[in-house]
């Protein structure tokens, strides 16, 4: 069989520290089910705006194009606005290649302690399905008046039919092969516009899918919901903003945001799709070789159902799983006192059986 081709971008920080882990993870799962990779690393980095004045090249898009999957470790650095690192390398790449899902699953496995006291590992697992390509992070809108006291912003969020149409028949058809229930997270009540257009297309997708059962929540009391019950969720969707804010609060909800995983997905399979833990750069921990790689590694395990093999998607997930029950192996993040590269190792090992 040949190759995987994958692009892969480790960026700055600790994103260059746990990609490396996810090579290693790769080849000890690839070496079970005769799969390989070919990678082909980018430098595409804060580092090289410092140096270069930009984020990629200019055609860096179109560099990606020919790739089965892009993996990316993670982008920023102190002295680079994050406006720059996310306009100039991670937007440009989900748009151009229309991922137009955010996918963040979250789970409390066992070992790990939730900052929630009544949370049980295994009862907390549902899935954050982000719109990745529209809503409020659009680039309609300016500023007039800069400096005098009528100084004033515009921003327009941008919501389409089609785009979110196609986001909420991927998370319908998600719940229906997982637990069957989707949440819509929603604001109709304060935003007038886009959002009771946002619910109505909800009802509508939903005669499509009637296999599920679908609520919807207010933004602010989801995430009261989410901290105090957690356990309730299976599917959550939600706009740009609103996927971005749930998916990093669910994070937290499962311990680390470490451990927390994420693909940017065209489903149509027109254009490769993008994965990468939700972290950042860390700058306060980068270079002690003490990161989790689990968020890397979890985003790796979708790289591989995406690219057709969920059995060894699996194993990865249930040697991070087995590794946590079993053992003490763990990062800082985690309370334990394992390196990047011990958790790592404990991780193949369990692979290589
Ligand atoms: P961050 O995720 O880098 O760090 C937040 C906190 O969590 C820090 O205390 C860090 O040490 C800890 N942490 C994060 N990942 C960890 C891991 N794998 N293991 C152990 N501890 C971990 O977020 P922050 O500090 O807000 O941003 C730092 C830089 O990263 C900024 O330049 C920001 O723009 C960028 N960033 C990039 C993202 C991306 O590439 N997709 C996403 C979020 C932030
Ligand atoms: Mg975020």
């Amino acid at each position: 069989m040949s190759a995987h081709r994958i692009a892969s971008i480790p960026g700055d920080g600790i994103g260059r520290e746990v990609t490396p882990a996810v090579y290693e993870v790769l080849e000890a799962v690839g070496g079970r089910h005769g799969l390989e990779f070919a990678y082909t690393e980018f430098d595409w980095s804060c580092e090289r705006y410092l140096r270069e004045g930009a984020m990629m090249p200019e055609d860096g898009v179109d560099r990606l194009r020919g790739f089965d999957a892009v993996f990316l470790g993670a982008v920023g650095a102190p002295g680079v606005p994050d406006h720059i690192s996310l306009w100039g390398l991670l937007i440009p790449i989900r748009r151009a290649f229309r991922q137009y899902v955010n996918l963040r699953p979250i789970r409390v496995f066992e070992g790990i302690d939730s900052p929630l006291r009544a949370a049980r590992a295994g009862e907390i697992d549902f899935v954050v399905v982000r719109e990745n390509v529209e809503g409020e992070y659009s680039e309609i809108g300016g500023r007039l008046n800069r400096g005098f006291p009528e100084e004033m912003a515009v921003q327009e969020a941008v919501f389409t039919r089609a785009g979110v149409t196609r986001v909420l028949d991927y998370a319908f058809a998600l719940a229906g092969r997982r637990g069957g229930h989707l949440t819509s997270a929603t604001k109709s009540n304060g935003i007038v516009h886009t959002l009771p257009f946002w619910d109505e297309l909800v009802r509508e997708r939903a005669e499509s899918h009637p296999g599920v059962r679908w609520d919807q929540e207010h933004i602010d009391a989801l995430c009261a919901k989410l901290v105090l019950d957690p356990a309730r969720f299976d599917v959550i969707v939600g706009s740009n903003l609103f996927g971005d804010i749930l998916s990093d609060l669910g994070a937290a909800v499962a311990g680390s945001i470490g451990i927390a995983p994420s693909a940017n997905l065209n489903p149509e399979r027109e254009h490769p799709s993008m994965f990468e833990p939700v972290h950042g750069s860390a700058p306060d921990i980068a270079g002690r070789g003490i990161a989790n790689p689990m968020g890397a590694i979890w985003s790796a395990a979708l790289m591989l159902d995406h690219l057709g093999h969920p059995e060894a998607s699996a194993e990865v997930t249930g040697a991070m799983a087995a590794v946590l029950a079993e053992t003490d192996t763990r990062t800082a993040d985690l309370g334990g006192s394992a390196t990047t590269a011990e958790f790592t190792g404990e991780l193949v090992r369990r692979l290589g059986r």
